[in-house]
């Protein structure tokens, strides 16, 4: 199989799995404990039907929207997520540089292995960087002027990871960061030597955004992943979260809400828009979908809050039926990691390509030619 015979984001999971070592391709597919919120995320959708009315004129579809000051010319963004030259060499620059083209934003994560400036000086496109309150509070507030100074136009606070969550897969596929060719996961290695021969002559593996304060304060001995998980800090509140968005004067997003109650206190606290995460089942198991969560929370913060959904998205029609419970826009993780894994930014293309022409077809389908129109109408639980 190839990018171009991949017609939907489960083919495209199908080519990034033939592409990668098992480890790798575990990591972005895996979850937390028995997944069943991994699971959940996209099956709840199904819970949900669309109504659609006819005879409504939709000669042109027009999927633009506006959210985070940014104007995006479909309603789907990119998700922060680590470590991407773990799943092909074009790292995060290929992934931004398809979003560009797609004319989305691109989100950076504090784990990326390409630095903050770098993917702001070599891509064009509206970018947000994903943050943590990290017990280093120097280091926080250093990522802020940083962002200012780059130009992103948004930042995101990822309050759902106080600690990792529990994915067993990596260990039974002995997932190591940086990788590392071990007895257990030699064959995966061996069969899949494109990835491998790749990581071989070019292992730019490290966590761009923190590299220096490790050297800085371990003369390079200690290791970046354990920098990186001796910096969570269990001790964050609310409290820090209004500290953080005073230094922040832009569109600012707290990511890892799933109740109407911390919706609410993410606005008090400075936010102007939440998203509605679990993470993709990575952190606690058992919790719900946030596609079930759309609607109450909705309805409790109602309008002058903008709502992100992001979890489980594989196609159009869920994209459709976030936006008519009350989204006004959704960001996807896996969806454009399976085709970063599977053919770099053209498989990112590829993904962003199928989803967004998936949603135009629907939104004619449904009897809906703007986004706007979009309602609770066209959705019954
Ligand atoms: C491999 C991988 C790495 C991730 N890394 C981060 C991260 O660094 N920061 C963060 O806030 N979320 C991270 N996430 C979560 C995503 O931002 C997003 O919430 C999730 O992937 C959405 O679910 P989906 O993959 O079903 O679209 C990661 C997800 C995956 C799959």
């Amino acid at each position: 199989m190839t990018i171009k015979k991949c017609h939907n984001i489960g083919h495209i999971r199908t080519l990034a799995q033939k592409k990668l070592p098992a480890p790798m391709f575990h990591y972005i597919d895996g979850g937390a404990d028995d997944e069943v919120t991994l699971h959940r995320n996209t099956t709840a959708f199904e819970r949900f039907d669309l109504m659609p009315r006819m005879l409504v004129d939709v000669t042109a579809i027009n999927t633009r929207t506006k959210v985070l000051e940014t104007t995006l010319e479909w309603p789907v963004f990119l998700a922060p997520t680590g470590m991407s030259r773990l799943f092909h060499h074009g790292k995060e620059l290929a992934a931004a540089r398809a979003a560009a083209k797609a004319g989305t934003l691109y989100t950076l994560s504090t784990l990326a292995t390409t630095s903050l400036e770098d993917v702001a000086k070599e891509t064009t496109g509206a970018k947000m960087f994903q943050i943590y309150i990290l017990k280093d509070r120097g280091l926080t507030s250093e990522f802020v002027q940083r962002c200012k100074a780059a130009g992103y136009k948004a930042l995101c606070l990822t309050v759902d990871m106080p600690l990792a969550g529990n994915r067993e897969r990596d260990h039974l596929t002995g997932m190591t960061m940086p990788p590392r060719f071990g007895l257990g996961s030699l064959m995966s290695f061996a069969l899949h030597p494109e990835w491998s021969l790749n990581f071989l002559r070019n292992p730019d593996f490290k966590l761009a955004n923190v590299a220096h304060r490790v050297d800085a304060l371990a003369g390079g001995a200690m290791p970046l992943i354990a920098y990186a998980n001796s910096q969570f800090d269990r001790s964050v509140t609310w409290k820090d979260v209004a500290w953080l968005a005073k230094q922040w004067d832009g569109p600012f997003v707290v990511k890892g809400i799933l109740s109407p109650e911390d919706a609410k206190l993410a606005r008090e606290a400075g936010a102007t828009a939440v998203m509605i995460s679990n993470h993709g089942g990575r952190q606690l198991d058992s919790v719900p979908a946030p596609i079930d969560c759309v609607a109450p929370i909705r309805d409790a913060v109602g309008t002058g809050l903008e709502l992100i959904v992001d979890g489980g998205i594989r196609r159009g029609t869920h994209v459709i039926k976030a936006l008519a419970l009350g989204a006004d826009a959704c960001s996807i993780g896996r969806g454009y990691l399976y085709g970063l894994a599977a053919a770099g930014e053209a498989g990112v293309t590829r993904a962003l390509t199928l989803l967004r022409t998936e949603i135009e077809r629907d939104m004619a389908l449904l009897g809906c030619a703007d986004i706007a129109s979009i309602s609770r109408a066209h959705v019954i639980p």
